[in-house]
């Protein structure tokens, strides 16, 4: 199994506090690396803590399971459906939600799964597999232009129609398959001296098809607003973003709550990985973690 390191962990647990005991949810359970943590914060402080673990990628889940047993509650599913745990009554408030968004580093380790530009795999990257739209729909079928929005806008890609028009072309006589294939259509792209360069010229294009495979940012602003509902009194919400897309719709909408009286911002800055964090985790560099608390009534 891949090492997980999860970021943050210093941070995320002074904003979530699971030494307070109580009801958690782990809305991005991954390896279960942040939930380790909470159990073990709450047990030295001899307080009782109940931790639902949501993952979409079954995969993921069973991961976690191995390493935490009948310690946490497991449920498959996208955090865009949190309200389904009110549904279901399996709550009624969360004391503590914690979403680390984006993918996780076993994701991305696991050739077949698609996600690598470096290791070749089947055009997925679907973290659902039962979702409906993988990369390889998206490269094969979708319209140029929109192949030409979706590098702009979720990857930031500078050579986004280039890159839009030779997938286009290059379909016509052979549909991709293949992620290998699809990063050498990209690569071609740059002029020969960039194509050497970090970060690989396939990054930026790979991460914005994961985005609109998994359909993240929507993802996002649905499940915040109801994760910012299910919170108790005094209870916090806390997200952890990779990318700036993300942590704008999270500052917004967090503004947005904290102006209503409702809810308290923990910082008005996101909180960012240490030096020290930045050198042992790569990862962690571009993390940003925004943390809000609901507030009791006055
Ligand atoms: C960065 S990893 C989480 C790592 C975890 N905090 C740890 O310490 O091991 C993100 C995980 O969230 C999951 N995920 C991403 N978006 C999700 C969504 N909308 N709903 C449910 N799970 C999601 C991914 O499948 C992945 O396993």
């Amino acid at each position: 199994m891949a090492e997980h390191t999860p970021v943050l962990l210093e941070e995320t647990m002074n904003a979530l506090r699971p030494e307070r005991g109580g009801v958690f949810v782990d809305a991005t359970l991954g390896l279960g690396g942040h939930t380790l943590e909470m159990i073990a914060r709450a047990e030295e402080a001899k307080q009782p803590i109940r931790i639902i673990g949501i993952d979409q990628d079954p995969y993921a889940l069973e991961f976690a399971e191995e390493r935490l047993g009948e310690k946490i509650e497991y449920l498959q599913g996208n955090f865009a459906e949190l309200f389904q745990l009110r549904k279901k009554k399996i709550i009624t408030a969360a004391d503590g939600i914690l979403m680390d968004i984006g993918v996780s580093s076993y994701q991305i380790d696991t050739p077949e799964r698609g996600f690598s530009f470096m290791k070749n795999g089947p055009l997925d990257m679907r973290m659902d597999p039962d979702g409906t739209v993988s990369a390889a729909t998206i490269v094969n079928t979708w319209p140029e232009h929109r192949i030409i929005e979706m590098l702009l806008s979720y990857g930031e890609e500078r050579l986004a129609k280039k890159i839009a028009h030779a997938i286009v072309e290059r379909r016509k006589k052979q549909r991709f398959t293949e992620t290998a294939d699809l990063a050498a259509v990209i690569i071609e792209q740059y002029h020969p001296t960039a194509r050497h360069k970090k970060p690989h010229p396939a990054t930026r294009s790979f991460q914005a098809l994961r985005i609109a495979v998994n359909r993240e940012l929507d993802s996002l602003v649905e499940g915040m607003d109801q994760a910012l509902e299910l919170l108790s009194t005094g209870g916090v919400l806390a997200i952890i973003t990779f990318h700036s897309l993300e942590d704008r719709i999270v500052k917004q909408r967090f503004r947005a709550a904290s102006d209503s009286g409702e809810y308290e911002l923990l910082s008005k800055k996101p909180v960012v990985a240490s030096r020290t964090e930045e050198v042992a985790n790569p990862r962690s560099r571009s993390a940003k973690l925004r943390a809000i608390r609901h507030l009791p009534k006055p």
